[in-house]
């Protein structure tokens, strides 16, 4: 069969492709395209392969797992080490990026399987996102510790993992004379987040992401680096010449643990038995795509693999890959992008934040256009210049971030951003954020910018949510001098907004409806929409519950902030300010004016509250709040809170001065909490 020149040379390009970003990944631990990309140029190597047989070749990547041999002896980076052969080979996954794929790989089995196939069962693990490792223990001493490399021969990094604590080095009753456990290890987010901070100050380039940063900590020359990186170890597998762990993937983790080998807690059993057990693994999937985020370190996917021994053996497995497992992939969070520009965002609190202009990428399904880079500090730390190729981040509901600069994609045309030192939008001199003294805001009261952004803020959906008001429309009416504070849109008139731009009487009179049906709001609401500082949605919700009504937040001391569960100094004194500034007691009295309504917050009790099923009696004084509102936090906690001490009380929460109430629960029995035990454990509930 000819073959078209074009399908042989993207075959080549593809094999150079890969290579180069196998060698990046594995070798120099600074990866230059994302993980995605590869998947991408891999599955098309693979079906061009599939399609023209005889254009593959035997040392083609797709028959291969990580870096060739070639490439990683001798010395990389500085950095040497020896070669291990591995007994069996150390496999990859073969991938399934959703539902439909995840039917295909079981379809596979299925037919693999045959007879046995309605017994099977899917045992589901995380995809830790760290690198691979063998250890070797021989009569219960761990002798040797590899990387994957090839597959077949890895590096030999005893050394360096003697330095890792959770990883025993030698076994009380090891179950086999030799055998190997094979298992990820990995960095948490936090000791990722740390270890880069450090490098920045001493003007190292940091680590793309967590499992880079594991890969280039093990990878040390000197194991005393190694030891004060914190290398984290999970094992999922143990291989012996003598014998299996136990008949099943999920018994022989057991058995790891243990051994005291760190396992993982959160797994999962599918069985075939139940007719619906892709639909609930689906589930499960899905679940996990956004729990990930909850977790101290990263995953990026599920491993299925057939649960029985037996059926491993029976599917067998390909050149690189088993035909028993598969790993079910998330969406990326991270891709590779370009810096267009740097520009400044004027906050609703006058903040100046530094924001990327990237080249739009789709990062896991959404497209992502600008990225925040926080501070100026932060684009000098990371050295982010304007033309750079960078990592963005998308990571739950955060804002996209850069996460770092591919430096060796610099062409030498990159321009350095000055931070500018006034305003960009109204010109004022900016100054230095005293509260952290690393932001810079614009001190200006009228900055239009800042308006704008206290009106978006204030009609957005969780606050006011008042359709209609886009942000064309916000800019107009405040450069109009129509409105001057959120309070203002309330006594908008039709005439005002006819002589607007391009406005016409239906849209004039929506808009007028638009606010009158928002004339009335429940506290929580109103409290996170007038843009407090440190004050978010579940702080203003627990703010709104604490008080009540507005009048009594309006009088709110610091003792009462800080009994109230999540909050902390830093944000009591954000809140203290706001009272105490005059124009902002002047504006909560205009909304009384203008004729809003906020409703005090009626509140609801959390099902696992802390207090759930007691009877309680709360008598004496007590400082840092109300009886009443002791009475509403337990409420809301799930307690009764009753009048009387009986024989079905539960509990006497007890102030200064308690008397004839707190001498009978003593009678009685009954136990008596003080306050600070009561404020520990509402403080414990809301953590
Ligand atoms: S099993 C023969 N289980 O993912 C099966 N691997 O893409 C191969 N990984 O090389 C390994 N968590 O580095 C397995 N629970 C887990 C895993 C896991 C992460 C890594 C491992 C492997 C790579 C394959």
């Amino acid at each position: 069969m000819s073959t078209p020149p074009s399908i042989q040379s993207r075959i080549a390009e593809l094999y150079s492709a890969i290579e180069e970003a196998n060698h990046d990944y594995y070798i120099k631990d600074a990866p230059k395209i994302s993980d995605a990309e590869w998947d991408a140029l891999f599955r098309e190597l693979k079906e061009l392969e599939e399609k023209f047989p005889h254009l593959k070749r035997d040392d083609s990547p797709t028959e291969r797992v990580g870096a060739s041999r070639k490439e990683r002896s001798g010395v990389q980076d500085g950095v040497t080490f020896s070669d291990v052969p591995h007994r069996e080979p150390m496999l990859s996954l073969a991938n399934a990026l959703d539902a439909d794929e995840l039917r295909d790989f079981d379809s596979r089995v299925e037919k693999l399987l045959g007879q046995s196939a309605p017994e099977r069962s899917y045992y589901v693990e995380h995809k830790f996102d760290g690198l691979s490792l063998e250890l070797v223990y021989e009569d219960g001493e761990l002798t040797c510790a590899s990387t994957r490399g090839d597959g077949f021969t890895g590096e030999n990094v005893t050394a360096n993992v003697r330095t890792i604590p959770s990883i025993p080095q030698r076994l009380e009753s090891p179950p086999f004379r030799r055998f190997e456990v094979r298992g990820e290890v990995i960095l948490s987010f936090a000791a990722f987040e740390k270890l880069n901070t450090e490098r920045l100050a001493l003007g190292e380039p940091p680590f793309a992401n967590p499992r880079n940063a594991a890969a280039g900590s093990l990878r040390q020359l000197d194991p005393e680096v190694t030891r004060k990186r914190p290398l984290e170890f999970f094992a999922y597998a143990a291989l012996s010449p003598e014998g299996l762990l136990g008949e099943r993937q999920s018994e022989m983790v057991k058995a790891l643990g243990k051994l005291s080998f760190p396992v993982q807690q959160r797994t999962e059993i599918y069985s075939a038995t139940d007719p619906l057990f892709l639909d609930r693994l689906t589930e499960y999937f899905l679940k996990m795509t956004t729990e990930r985020d909850t977790l101290p370190y990263e995953i990026d996917g599920l491993v299925v693999k057939l649960d029985q021994f037996d059926h491993q053996r029976i599917c067998g497995t390909r050149s690189r890959t088993p035909r028993w497992a598969t790993a079910l992939k998330f969406p990326p969070r991270e891709e590779f992008t370009t810096v267009n520009d740097i520009t400044i965002q004027v906050g609703r609190t006058g903040a100046l934040t530094p924001v990327a202009e990237l080249e739009p990428v789709n990062v896991g399904g959404v497209v992502v256009r600008r990225a925040t880079l926080h501070n100026e500090q932060e684009i000098q730390r990371k050295d982010i210049r304007i033309g750079d190729t960078v990592v963005v981040r998308r990571q739950g509901d955060v804002i996209p971030a850069v996460v770092a600069v591919v430096t060796a994609k610099r062409t030498g045309s990159e321009r350095v951003f000055t931070f500018p030192m006034n305003c960009p939008v109204c010109g004022t001199p900016a100054v230095r954020d005293e509260e952290d003294g690393v932001g810079v805001r614009c001190p200006s009261l009228c900055c239009p910018a800042k308006r704008l952004q206290q009106l978006r803020h204030f009609v957005s959906r969780k606050a006011f949510d008042i359709e209609n008001l886009g942000e064309k429309l916000l800019e107009q009416l405040i450069s109009a001098e129509f409105v001057k504070d959120p309070a203002d849109l309330f006594t908008l008139t039709y005439d005002q907004l006819l002589t607007l731009d391009r406005m016409a009487d239906r849209s004039a009179r929506n808009i007028l409806d638009a606010i009158n049906a928002r004339r009335e709001i429940t506290l929580d609401r109103f409290l996170y929409a007038l843009g407090i500082r440190q004050v978010g949605e579940k702080t203003a919700r627990d703010l709104a519950q604490f008080s009540g009504t507005l009048d009594r937040f309006r009088e709110i001391t610091d003792g009462e902030l800080l009994s109230i569960p999540e909050v902390g100094e830093k944000v009591a004194s954000a809140i203290q300010q706001f009272l105490l500034d005059p124009s902002q007691q002047e504006l909560l009295a205009k909304f009384g004016q203008v004729g809003v309504t906020v409703k005090p917050l009626v509140r609801e009790v959390r099902p696992d509250g802390v207090f759930q099923g007691e009877v309680v009696v709360i008598t004496g004084t007590l400082s840092t709040m109300s009886r009443e509102e002791a009475g509403a936090a337990v409420t809301h906690e799930g307690g009764r809170v009753v009048g009387s001490v009986s024989k079905g009380t539960t509990l006497v929460i007890a102030g200064e001065k308690a008397g004839s109430k707190l001498k009978k629960a003593g009678e009685l029995g009954i136990p008596v909490m003080g306050e600070e035990e009561l404020l520990i454990r509402l403080k414990g509930a809301a953590s």
